[in-house]
């Protein structure tokens, strides 16, 4: 039996570890065989690139798309490789906090050429695709009021990463361009709206995921 990669995407503030942490014990209570892993930076390596795509850079450089996108790749192209792939190969449940949607919408929003984006998407996926991919779809305002209380509980000042501190705009252009992708890929992809309370996200999410499950074989309760 092989297993199932299901990726989960959405703006800042959508809700994302909350319901991944859900489905985390929900998994795991059903006795089901899970991995979970992230985007950037879910091998050793990658944090080291994560750290670098992310923590904005002292000397004020910042990198400039198409470097920041060869980054994002080499991150998932290791994470592919040594991770995700072989997990699937062992049966697993493979649940991915962002994935190439996540490069689609951002670098895309960013002005990454639709070219350029399907190029490199060849290269490192080919046809790979995640089984189902579930994005967390909700008005950028609401969530990035969500993202500036966490920090101000958090007693920070300071951005908590690069893109947090983008135009309301910019996550405006990547909602619009995940709602695009889920329009053209509607049996991978599926808007969950998340801005109603914790409970009601994950009913409709489990709702998504579990058909899916018993679809791959596995015995889901
Ligand atoms: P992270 O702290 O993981 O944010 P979140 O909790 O919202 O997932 O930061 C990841 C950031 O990287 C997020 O702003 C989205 C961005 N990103 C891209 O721009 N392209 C990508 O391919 C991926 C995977 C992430």
């Amino acid at each position: 039996m092989t297993g199932v990669l299901i990726t989960i995407e959405g703006v800042e503030g959508s809700g994302k570890s909350t319901q991944i942490r859900r489905l985390a014990t929900r998994l795991e209570a059903c006795g089901l065989p899970a991995v979970f892993s992230k985007e950037p930076g879910g091998t050793a390596l990658g944090k080291e690139l994560r750290f670098l795509l992310l923590a904005p850079h002292g000397s004020g450089e910042s990198w400039c798309p198409e470097a920041e996108i060869l980054l994002f790749y080499a991150d998932r192209a290791q994470h592919l490789a040594t991770l995700i792939r072989p997990a699937i190969a062992a049966g697993k449940i493979v649940v991915v906090d962002r994935f190439e949607d996540s490069t689609r919408a951002y670098q895309g929003a960013s002005g990454v050429s639709e070219d350029t984006l399907r190029r490199l998407r060849e290269l490192v996926l080919g046809d790979f695709r995640p089984d189902l991919t579930l994005v967390l779809d909700m008005e950028p305002e609401a969530s990035l009021r969500r993202v500036a209380a966490r920090n101000g509980a958090l007693g920070e000042t300071f951005r908590e990463t690069r893109f947090d501190g983008e135009t309301l705009a910019f996550h405006r252009r990547v909602r619009g361009r995940f709602q695009e992708i889920a329009r053209q890929e509607p049996d991978r992809v599926r808007l969950v709206a998340a801005e109603s309370d914790p409970d009601r996200v994950e009913t409709a999410l489990w709702a998504e995921i579990s058909p899916q499950l018993r679809r791959a074989g596995f015995r889901v309760p």
